[in-house]
């Protein structure tokens, strides 16, 4: 089977800003597939080559079967693509850009009034674009995205600026089209929305992919901070640098922090209970996904 998306060695200059430096990926049909990574990482770039929005300097690329480079028109009529803000006129209605978009992918027009109403938007049908909310803007981009019913979709920060209660609407109809079968591709600053909808995710740094896991997959490989926590009423804390897995510690009044790897729960409780201290409090906090991406920045480079 053909993947969905497949790029290898993409390369995008402005100038002599790299936007994009060296990024290969691989997304299968039916994932969603997520996009993690700083500011200015390359994110958005890469997206809309993808899309065929922009030109790339080097690299091979295949979406939906199709190069972007070339067939980019025949490629946008096929794919669901959240729109940058600049993308509609001010005066267009929002009933109006959502009959286009709906007919230009040859639906009828009962698809839109649907989209509208999930996305709370159908009150606000005869409301000119320029007079909506950043909030009710957002939710008209994803309806406008998801209205052809596409095989494929970019959504870019889907959920900034939308109120917690639309951003869980938006989790679940990301759910309900893959379901039906599309391919998500998600570029996002919310680990949670990882958590919540990605199969695999990239973290991009620099214009580079530092790595490809599943949200768990990232978690569970990291080898990173374990962070352990207790009281004791000791003061003397010494004896820590002599515990196997422990990297450092440090106390404030009582309570006892002590940042190490894998084992080092295991280690610390045997050496209190050695010393004859059992703590009531005695536990481990295991890192997040928040923690993991961290690490792989910081480990990186700015
Ligand atoms: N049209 C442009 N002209 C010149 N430089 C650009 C242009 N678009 C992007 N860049 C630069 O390319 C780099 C990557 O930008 P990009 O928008 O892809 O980052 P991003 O990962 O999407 O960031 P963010 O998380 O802030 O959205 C940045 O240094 C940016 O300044
Ligand atoms: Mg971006």
């Amino acid at each position: 089977m053909e993947r969905v998306v497949a790029v290898e060695h993409l390369r995008k200059t402005y100038r002599e800003v790299i936007a994009v430096d060296d990024v290969t990926l691989e997304i299968d049909q039916n994932e969603i597939y997520g996009i993690i990574g700083p500011n200015g990482s390359g994110k958005t770039t890469t997206v809309e080559i993808l899309q065929g929005l922009r030109q790339p300097d080097g690299g091979a690329i295949r979406v939906l079967g199709l190069d972007p480079r070339t067939q980019g028109e025949e490629l946008r009529r096929r794919i669901g693509s959240q729109l940058q803000e600049s993308a509609l006129p001010d005066r267009i209605k929002v009933w109006e850009a959502l009959d286009l978009f709906a007919t230009a992918a040859g639906r009828n027009h009962r698809d839109w009034h649907e989209a509208a109403r999930q996305w709370g938007i159908y009150d606000r049908r005869n409301a000119a674009f320029a007079n909506l909310s950043g909030g009710q803007r957002q939710r008209l981009f994803i309806a406008l995205a998801l209205v052809t019913d596409p095989v494929l979709v970019f959504l870019d920060e889907m959920t900034t600026g939308l109120d917690p209660a639309a951003r869980r609407v938006a989790w679940e109809l990301i759910r309900s089209v893959r379901e039906r079968g599309a391919t998500i591709l998600l570029v996002t600053h919310f680990m949670d929305e990882v958590e919540h909808l990605c199969d695999r995710v990239s973290v991009f740094q620099r214009g580079r992919i530092v790595r490809t896991d599943s949200p768990s997959g990232l978690v569970q490989k990291h080898r990173g901070v374990r962070t352990v926590r207790f009281s004791m009423t000791e003061r003397d804390l010494e004896w820590l640098s002599r515990v196997p897995d422990v990297d450092s510690f440090e106390s404030e009044g009582d309570h006892v922090l002590v940042r190490g790897t894998n084992a080092v729960l295991a280690h610390v409780g045997a050496a209190l209970v050695a010393r004859g201290i059992t703590p009531p409090d005695l536990r481990v906090d295991l890192p997040t996904l928040e923690d993991v991406y961290m690490s792989l920045v910081e480990a990186n480079g700015p």
